[in-house]
Protein backbone atom coordinates (compact mmCIF):
# COMPACT_ATOMS: atom_id res chain seq x y z
CA UNK A 1 0.00 0.00 0.00
CA UNK A 2 3.12 2.39 0.27
CA UNK A 3 2.68 5.41 2.21
CA UNK A 4 -0.21 6.01 4.49
CA UNK A 5 -3.80 5.52 2.26
CA UNK A 6 -1.85 5.40 -0.66
CA UNK A 7 -3.99 2.61 -1.86
CA UNK A 8 -5.17 4.71 -4.71
CA UNK A 9 -8.46 5.95 -3.04
CA UNK A 10 -6.44 9.56 -2.82
CA UNK A 11 -5.69 9.85 -6.59
CA UNK A 12 -9.23 8.66 -7.38
CA UNK A 13 -10.37 10.99 -4.94
CA UNK A 14 -8.56 14.38 -6.81
CA UNK A 15 -9.60 12.65 -9.88
CA UNK A 16 -13.12 12.77 -9.57
CA UNK A 17 -12.73 16.37 -8.17
CA UNK A 18 -11.32 17.44 -11.47
CA UNK A 19 -14.27 15.67 -13.13
CA UNK A 20 -17.01 17.40 -10.99
CA UNK A 21 -15.67 20.33 -11.99
CA UNK A 22 -16.01 20.05 -15.55
CA UNK A 23 -19.84 20.19 -14.60
CA UNK A 24 -20.21 24.66 -14.55
CA UNK A 25 -22.82 26.89 -16.23
CA UNK A 26 -19.82 29.10 -17.08
CA UNK A 27 -17.42 27.35 -19.33
CA UNK A 28 -13.83 27.93 -18.31
CA UNK A 29 -14.67 28.52 -14.83
CA UNK A 30 -15.94 26.57 -11.93
CA UNK A 31 -19.57 27.44 -11.34
CA UNK A 32 -22.16 25.41 -10.02
CA UNK A 33 -25.61 27.21 -8.14
CA UNK A 34 -28.29 25.23 -6.67
CA UNK A 35 -31.13 23.97 -9.24
CA UNK A 36 -28.46 24.39 -12.41
CA UNK A 37 -28.58 21.65 -14.96
CA UNK A 38 -24.35 21.03 -14.02
CA UNK A 39 -25.26 20.62 -10.81
CA UNK A 40 -27.81 18.25 -11.58
CA UNK A 41 -25.19 16.67 -13.75
CA UNK A 42 -22.47 16.50 -11.19
CA UNK A 43 -24.69 14.80 -8.69
CA UNK A 44 -26.09 12.13 -11.44
CA UNK A 45 -22.08 11.58 -11.81
CA UNK A 46 -21.34 11.61 -8.09
CA UNK A 47 -24.23 9.23 -7.78
CA UNK A 48 -22.53 6.48 -10.27
CA UNK A 49 -19.57 6.24 -7.90
CA UNK A 50 -21.96 6.04 -4.92
CA UNK A 51 -23.72 2.91 -6.88
CA UNK A 52 -20.50 1.73 -7.46
CA UNK A 53 -18.94 2.22 -4.05
CA UNK A 54 -22.12 -0.44 -2.96
CA UNK A 55 -24.16 2.67 -1.30
CA UNK A 56 -28.14 2.85 -2.19
CA UNK A 57 -28.68 6.34 -3.69
CA UNK A 58 -32.01 8.60 -4.10
CA UNK A 59 -32.24 12.12 -4.37
CA UNK A 60 -34.32 13.77 -1.39
CA UNK A 61 -36.83 16.20 -1.69
CA UNK A 62 -34.81 19.38 -1.83
CA UNK A 63 -32.03 17.43 -3.91
CA UNK A 64 -29.88 16.19 -1.63
CA UNK A 65 -27.68 13.05 -2.64
CA UNK A 66 -27.56 10.51 -0.29
CA UNK A 67 -25.84 7.01 -0.51
CA UNK A 68 -26.49 4.21 2.11
CA UNK A 69 -24.02 1.77 3.13
CA UNK A 70 -26.86 -0.64 4.98
CA UNK A 71 -25.90 -3.30 7.54
CA UNK A 72 -29.05 -4.80 7.38
CA UNK A 73 -32.57 -4.48 8.79
CA UNK A 74 -33.49 -2.86 12.61
CA UNK A 75 -30.57 -1.28 12.69
CA UNK A 76 -29.08 1.60 14.43
CA UNK A 77 -29.23 4.97 14.35
CA UNK A 78 -26.85 5.76 11.19
CA UNK A 79 -23.85 7.75 11.13
CA UNK A 80 -23.87 10.85 8.68
CA UNK A 81 -21.15 11.95 6.42
CA UNK A 82 -21.08 14.73 3.98
CA UNK A 83 -20.35 17.85 2.70
CA UNK A 84 -21.75 20.26 -0.61
CA UNK A 85 -21.22 19.66 -4.39
CA UNK A 86 -22.62 23.22 -5.40
CA UNK A 87 -19.82 26.17 -5.38
CA UNK A 88 -19.16 29.85 -5.55
CA UNK A 89 -18.66 31.57 -8.85
CA UNK A 90 -15.31 31.14 -10.37
CA UNK A 91 -14.60 28.63 -7.50
CA UNK A 92 -11.68 26.40 -7.05
CA UNK A 93 -12.26 22.51 -7.58
CA UNK A 94 -11.83 21.12 -3.25
CA UNK A 95 -14.26 23.07 -1.62
CA UNK A 96 -17.23 20.63 -0.11
CA UNK A 97 -16.74 18.23 -3.47
CA UNK A 98 -13.90 16.56 -1.33
CA UNK A 99 -15.25 16.00 1.76
CA UNK A 100 -17.70 14.09 -0.68
CA UNK A 101 -14.88 12.22 -2.34
CA UNK A 102 -13.49 11.26 1.00
CA UNK A 103 -16.48 9.96 2.20
CA UNK A 104 -17.14 7.55 -0.49
CA UNK A 105 -13.34 6.36 -0.42
CA UNK A 106 -13.63 5.69 3.56
CA UNK A 107 -16.92 3.50 2.63
CA UNK A 108 -14.67 2.02 -0.47
CA UNK A 109 -12.25 0.93 2.30
CA UNK A 110 -14.68 -1.16 3.90
CA UNK A 111 -14.83 -3.28 1.00
CA UNK A 112 -14.54 -6.61 2.47
CA UNK A 113 -12.12 -5.99 5.19
CA UNK A 114 -14.35 -3.95 8.02
CA UNK A 115 -17.83 -4.22 9.19
CA UNK A 116 -19.57 -1.32 10.68
CA UNK A 117 -22.09 -2.08 13.38
CA UNK A 118 -24.06 0.97 12.25
CA UNK A 119 -24.91 1.87 8.81
CA UNK A 120 -23.65 5.40 7.05
CA UNK A 121 -25.31 7.66 4.55
CA UNK A 122 -23.17 10.00 2.53
CA UNK A 123 -25.06 13.28 1.82
CA UNK A 124 -24.04 15.37 -1.09
CA UNK A 125 -25.34 18.95 -0.33
CA UNK A 126 -26.84 20.90 -2.96
CA UNK A 127 -26.44 24.20 -1.74
CA UNK A 128 -24.08 25.73 1.19
CA UNK A 129 -22.76 28.60 -0.68
CA UNK A 130 -26.15 30.24 -1.52
CA UNK A 131 -24.82 31.83 -4.36
CA UNK A 132 -28.34 31.79 -6.16
CA UNK A 133 -30.49 32.67 -3.49
CA UNK A 134 -27.85 33.70 -0.69
CA UNK A 135 -29.40 31.53 1.29
CA UNK A 136 -26.97 28.86 2.01
CA UNK A 137 -27.60 25.18 3.78
CA UNK A 138 -30.53 24.59 1.68
CA UNK A 139 -29.69 20.58 1.61
CA UNK A 140 -28.66 20.28 5.48
CA UNK A 141 -31.49 22.61 6.47
CA UNK A 142 -33.53 20.23 5.37
CA UNK A 143 -31.91 17.35 6.52
CA UNK A 144 -32.01 18.88 9.77
CA UNK A 145 -35.47 19.95 9.92
CA UNK A 146 -34.60 23.54 9.64
CA UNK A 147 -35.77 24.54 6.34
CA UNK A 148 -37.97 27.54 6.45
CA UNK A 149 -41.19 27.91 4.23
CA UNK A 150 -40.80 31.60 3.61
CA UNK A 151 -37.47 31.06 1.50
CA UNK A 152 -39.81 28.96 -0.99
CA UNK A 153 -40.66 32.33 -2.33
CA UNK A 154 -36.86 33.26 -2.26
CA UNK A 155 -36.42 35.28 -6.35
CA UNK A 156 -32.94 34.56 -8.63
CA UNK A 157 -31.37 37.55 -10.37
CA UNK A 158 -34.07 36.06 -13.18
CA UNK A 159 -36.79 36.22 -11.20
CA UNK A 160 -37.09 32.56 -10.39
CA UNK A 161 -38.17 31.44 -6.96
CA UNK A 162 -36.49 28.54 -4.40
CA UNK A 163 -39.72 26.84 -5.18
CA UNK A 164 -39.35 26.38 -8.82
CA UNK A 165 -35.58 25.87 -8.59
CA UNK A 166 -36.30 23.15 -6.38
CA UNK A 167 -38.05 21.30 -8.61
CA UNK A 168 -34.89 21.98 -10.97
CA UNK A 169 -33.08 20.47 -8.87
CA UNK A 170 -34.63 17.26 -9.13
CA UNK A 171 -36.65 17.79 -5.48
CA UNK A 172 -40.42 18.27 -4.47
CA UNK A 173 -41.19 21.71 -2.78
CA UNK A 174 -44.44 20.08 -1.39
CA UNK A 175 -43.07 17.65 0.43
CA UNK A 176 -40.22 19.27 1.92
CA UNK A 177 -40.54 17.30 5.72
CA UNK A 178 -39.88 13.94 3.53
CA UNK A 179 -35.79 15.24 3.63
CA UNK A 180 -35.91 15.52 6.67
CA UNK A 181 -34.08 13.61 9.71
CA UNK A 182 -36.49 11.77 12.48
CA UNK A 183 -35.74 11.71 15.66
CA UNK A 184 -33.13 9.04 16.57
CA UNK A 185 -32.30 7.96 12.77
CA UNK A 186 -29.07 9.56 13.27
CA UNK A 187 -26.56 9.73 15.82
CA UNK A 188 -23.81 12.18 14.29
CA UNK A 189 -23.08 14.32 11.18
CA UNK A 190 -19.35 14.23 10.08
CA UNK A 191 -17.56 16.52 7.28
CA UNK A 192 -14.18 16.68 6.23
CA UNK A 193 -13.61 19.77 4.25
CA UNK A 194 -10.39 21.52 2.88
CA UNK A 195 -9.80 24.37 5.69
CA UNK A 196 -9.80 27.17 3.15
CA UNK A 197 -7.16 29.16 5.62
CA UNK A 198 -3.11 29.47 6.32
CA UNK A 199 -2.73 28.05 9.67
CA UNK A 200 -2.45 23.95 8.74
CA UNK A 201 0.55 24.82 6.27
CA UNK A 202 2.21 27.51 8.86
CA UNK A 203 1.50 24.81 11.21
CA UNK A 204 3.22 22.33 8.86
CA UNK A 205 -0.02 19.50 9.31
CA UNK A 206 -1.81 18.12 6.63
CA UNK A 207 -5.03 17.75 8.86
CA UNK A 208 -6.94 19.61 11.81
CA UNK A 209 -10.01 18.81 14.03
CA UNK A 210 -12.54 21.93 14.32
CA UNK A 211 -13.83 23.11 17.67
CA UNK A 212 -16.51 25.35 16.53
CA UNK A 213 -17.91 27.56 13.57
CA UNK A 214 -17.92 31.14 13.14
CA UNK A 215 -21.01 32.70 13.49
CA UNK A 216 -22.20 34.59 9.62
CA UNK A 217 -24.56 37.31 9.05
CA UNK A 218 -25.84 37.86 5.25
CA UNK A 219 -27.58 41.06 4.34
CA UNK A 220 -28.59 42.47 1.07
CA UNK A 221 -28.59 46.07 1.54
CA UNK A 222 -30.03 48.16 -1.58
CA UNK A 223 -29.87 51.94 -1.78
CA UNK A 224 -32.83 52.79 -3.97
CA UNK A 225 -32.41 56.66 -5.36
CA UNK A 226 -33.97 58.43 -8.83
CA UNK A 227 -32.41 57.50 -12.52
CA UNK A 228 -31.33 59.97 -14.47
CA UNK A 229 -29.07 61.54 -17.52
CA UNK A 230 -25.33 61.48 -16.55
CA UNK A 231 -25.17 64.50 -18.33
CA UNK A 232 -28.03 66.84 -17.55
CA UNK A 233 -29.24 66.32 -13.96
CA UNK A 234 -27.39 68.54 -12.23
CA UNK A 235 -24.71 67.07 -9.40
CA UNK A 236 -26.96 68.74 -6.43
CA UNK A 237 -30.16 67.46 -7.64
CA UNK A 238 -29.32 63.49 -7.98
CA UNK A 239 -30.51 61.06 -5.65
CA UNK A 240 -27.60 58.82 -6.74
CA UNK A 241 -28.21 55.52 -4.74
CA UNK A 242 -24.14 54.64 -5.76
CA UNK A 243 -21.82 57.01 -3.80
CA UNK A 244 -23.93 55.88 -0.27
CA UNK A 245 -23.51 52.16 -1.68
CA UNK A 246 -19.36 52.99 -1.52
CA UNK A 247 -19.81 54.72 2.00
CA UNK A 248 -21.09 51.47 3.37
CA UNK A 249 -18.49 48.95 1.67
CA UNK A 250 -15.67 51.54 3.22
CA UNK A 251 -17.50 51.50 6.48
CA UNK A 252 -18.02 47.71 6.42
CA UNK A 253 -13.67 47.66 5.93
CA UNK A 254 -13.05 50.60 8.19
CA UNK A 255 -14.92 48.48 11.19
CA UNK A 256 -13.38 45.17 10.32
CA UNK A 257 -10.55 46.70 10.41
CA UNK A 258 -10.46 48.38 13.76
CA UNK A 259 -12.68 45.28 15.29
CA UNK A 260 -10.05 42.22 15.80
CA UNK A 261 -11.74 39.08 14.38
CA UNK A 262 -14.32 41.13 12.67
CA UNK A 263 -14.59 40.28 9.28
CA UNK A 264 -16.90 41.95 6.83
CA UNK A 265 -16.93 42.03 3.10
CA UNK A 266 -19.16 42.92 0.22
CA UNK A 267 -19.28 40.27 -2.31
CA UNK A 268 -21.41 41.64 -4.92
CA UNK A 269 -22.70 45.10 -6.36
CA UNK A 270 -25.39 45.34 -8.55
CA UNK A 271 -26.46 48.90 -10.00
CA UNK A 272 -30.14 49.00 -11.39
CA UNK A 273 -30.55 49.88 -14.75
CA UNK A 274 -26.78 49.01 -15.06
CA UNK A 275 -25.90 51.91 -18.02
CA UNK A 276 -22.46 54.01 -17.67
CA UNK A 277 -24.45 56.76 -19.05
CA UNK A 278 -26.96 56.16 -16.43
CA UNK A 279 -27.51 57.65 -12.48
CA UNK A 280 -28.51 54.23 -11.06
CA UNK A 281 -32.25 54.00 -9.52
CA UNK A 282 -31.37 51.76 -7.14
CA UNK A 283 -27.54 49.63 -6.12
CA UNK A 284 -27.90 46.48 -3.94
CA UNK A 285 -24.86 45.31 -2.04
CA UNK A 286 -24.11 41.84 -0.32
CA UNK A 287 -22.99 42.34 3.12
CA UNK A 288 -21.04 39.01 4.76
CA UNK A 289 -20.00 39.79 8.52
CA UNK A 290 -18.34 37.10 10.40
CA UNK A 291 -16.82 37.08 14.38
CA UNK A 292 -16.14 33.79 16.16
CA UNK A 293 -18.38 36.02 19.05
CA UNK A 294 -22.35 36.19 18.25
CA UNK A 295 -22.74 39.49 20.59
CA UNK A 296 -19.41 41.18 18.02
CA UNK A 297 -21.12 40.17 15.16
CA UNK A 298 -24.56 41.56 16.11
CA UNK A 299 -22.97 44.24 17.32
CA UNK A 300 -21.26 45.47 14.30
CA UNK A 301 -23.89 44.45 12.00
CA UNK A 302 -26.46 46.82 13.74
CA UNK A 303 -23.94 49.41 13.63
CA UNK A 304 -23.93 48.96 10.07
CA UNK A 305 -27.73 49.34 9.61
CA UNK A 306 -27.56 52.26 11.12
CA UNK A 307 -25.08 53.95 9.30
CA UNK A 308 -27.07 52.52 6.14
CA UNK A 309 -30.32 54.23 7.49
CA UNK A 310 -27.84 57.40 8.02
CA UNK A 311 -26.48 57.73 4.47
CA UNK A 312 -30.02 56.89 2.94
CA UNK A 313 -30.98 59.67 4.65
CA UNK A 314 -28.18 61.85 4.17
CA UNK A 315 -28.86 61.55 0.45
CA UNK A 316 -32.76 61.74 0.02
CA UNK A 317 -32.73 57.67 -0.51
CA UNK A 318 -34.77 55.21 0.15
CA UNK A 319 -33.08 51.59 2.03
CA UNK A 320 -34.07 48.14 2.17
CA UNK A 321 -32.07 46.16 4.48
CA UNK A 322 -32.90 42.14 3.98
CA UNK A 323 -31.06 39.89 6.13
CA UNK A 324 -31.02 36.75 3.82
CA UNK A 325 -29.20 34.18 6.90
CA UNK A 326 -28.03 34.75 10.26
CA UNK A 327 -26.40 32.25 11.95
CA UNK A 328 -24.61 31.67 15.35
CA UNK A 329 -21.39 30.34 16.46
CA UNK A 330 -21.50 26.69 16.31
CA UNK A 331 -19.59 24.73 18.44
CA UNK A 332 -18.74 20.99 16.97
CA UNK A 333 -19.29 18.03 19.51
CA UNK A 334 -16.15 17.85 22.28
CA UNK A 335 -16.46 14.34 21.90
CA UNK A 336 -16.51 13.63 18.50
CA UNK A 337 -14.01 16.22 18.29
CA UNK A 338 -11.82 14.21 20.36
CA UNK A 339 -12.38 11.42 18.40
CA UNK A 340 -11.40 12.61 14.95
CA UNK A 341 -8.39 14.44 16.46
CA UNK A 342 -7.32 11.27 17.51
CA UNK A 343 -7.64 9.59 14.22
CA UNK A 344 -6.19 12.40 12.44
CA UNK A 345 -2.84 12.43 14.69
CA UNK A 346 -2.94 8.53 13.59
CA UNK A 347 -3.30 9.29 9.95
CA UNK A 348 -0.34 11.74 10.16
CA UNK A 349 1.85 10.57 12.55
CA UNK A 350 1.94 13.55 14.85
CA UNK A 351 -0.75 15.25 17.23
CA UNK A 352 -2.71 17.35 15.11
CA UNK A 353 -4.27 20.98 16.19
CA UNK A 354 -7.90 21.26 16.81
CA UNK A 355 -9.01 24.68 15.52
CA UNK A 356 -11.72 26.74 14.77
CA UNK A 357 -13.67 27.53 11.10
CA UNK A 358 -14.35 30.91 9.90
CA UNK A 359 -15.78 29.48 6.87
CA UNK A 360 -19.59 28.26 7.38
CA UNK A 361 -20.20 25.01 6.45
CA UNK A 362 -23.27 22.50 6.78
CA UNK A 363 -22.25 20.78 9.73
CA UNK A 364 -23.85 24.52 11.40
CA UNK A 365 -27.08 23.33 10.50
CA UNK A 366 -26.59 19.96 10.67
CA UNK A 367 -25.55 20.57 14.35
CA UNK A 368 -29.55 22.04 15.31
CA UNK A 369 -30.27 17.74 14.93
CA UNK A 370 -27.08 15.69 15.68
CA UNK A 371 -24.01 16.37 16.85
CA UNK A 372 -21.51 17.38 14.76
CA UNK A 373 -17.62 16.77 13.75
CA UNK A 374 -15.53 18.44 10.81
CA UNK A 375 -12.24 17.85 9.85
CA UNK A 376 -9.60 20.11 7.76
CA UNK A 377 -7.13 19.20 5.20
CA UNK A 378 -4.65 21.46 4.73
CA UNK A 379 -5.05 23.53 1.35
CA UNK A 380 -1.72 25.66 -0.11
CA UNK A 381 -1.38 28.86 1.13
CA UNK A 382 -5.21 28.92 2.21
CA UNK A 383 -6.12 29.45 -0.71
CA UNK A 384 -10.19 29.34 -1.42
CA UNK A 385 -13.67 30.49 -3.40
CA UNK A 386 -10.31 30.84 -5.79
CA UNK A 387 -9.45 28.96 -9.14
CA UNK A 388 -6.32 28.41 -7.66
CA UNK A 389 -7.47 25.95 -4.93
CA UNK A 390 -4.97 23.55 -4.55
CA UNK A 391 -4.68 20.15 -2.01
CA UNK A 392 -2.00 17.62 -2.60
CA UNK A 393 -2.72 14.17 -2.42
CA UNK A 394 -0.43 12.82 0.45
CA UNK A 395 -2.34 15.15 2.52
CA UNK A 396 -5.75 13.71 1.02
CA UNK A 397 -4.90 9.92 1.66
CA UNK A 398 -3.83 11.12 5.46
CA UNK A 399 -7.49 12.44 5.28
CA UNK A 400 -8.83 9.13 4.02
CA UNK A 401 -6.79 7.50 6.59
CA UNK A 402 -7.73 9.32 9.45
CA UNK A 403 -11.44 8.80 8.36
CA UNK A 404 -10.92 5.04 7.97
CA UNK A 405 -10.02 5.89 11.77
CA UNK A 406 -13.21 7.48 13.02
CA UNK A 407 -15.03 4.68 11.86
CA UNK A 408 -13.28 2.27 13.48
CA UNK A 409 -13.28 4.39 16.34
CA UNK A 410 -17.05 5.25 16.62
CA UNK A 411 -17.55 1.78 15.59
CA UNK A 412 -15.58 0.36 18.65
CA UNK A 413 -17.51 2.69 20.56
CA UNK A 414 -21.08 1.41 19.58
CA UNK A 415 -19.67 -2.21 19.98
CA UNK A 416 -18.87 -1.58 23.79
CA UNK A 417 -22.03 0.28 24.43
CA UNK A 418 -23.86 -2.53 23.27
CA UNK A 419 -21.81 -4.83 25.21
CA UNK A 420 -22.30 -2.75 28.22
CA UNK A 421 -26.28 -2.25 27.77
CA UNK A 422 -25.90 -6.43 27.16
CA UNK A 423 -24.28 -7.01 30.42
CA UNK A 424 -26.46 -4.45 32.32
CA UNK A 425 -29.33 -6.89 31.43
C1 LIG B 1 -18.94 29.16 2.61
O1 LIG B 1 -18.01 28.86 1.90
C2 LIG B 1 -18.89 30.34 3.41
O2 LIG B 1 -18.18 30.34 4.43
O3 LIG B 1 -19.49 31.34 3.01
MN1 LIG C 1 -17.26 27.70 -0.12
MN1 LIG D 1 -17.54 24.71 1.50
Amino acid sequence: MGILGHDGRASRAMDRCDVIAGYTTEPGRITRAYGTTALVHARDTISRWMDQAGLSTRVDAIGTLRGLYSVGPGSAPKLLIGSHIDSVRDAGPYDGVLGVMIAIAAIEGLWGSRHLPFPVEIVAFPDEEGLRFQTTYLGSAALAGAFDPAWLDLRDDDGVTLREAITQNGGDPVHLQNARLQPGEAFAYIEAHIEQGPRLQAAGLALGAVTAISGQTRVNVRFIGEAGHAGTVPMSMRHDPAPAAAEMVLAAETMARERPELLATVGRIVTEPGASNVIPASVTITLDVRHPLDDERSGAVETLHHLAVEHAQRRGLDLEWRVMRDHAATPCDPALTQVLQKAASVAVGTPVPALPSGAGHDAVTMAEAVPVGMMFVRCKDGISHNRAESVNVDDVAAAIHAMDGILDMLAEQARSKKRTAIRQQ
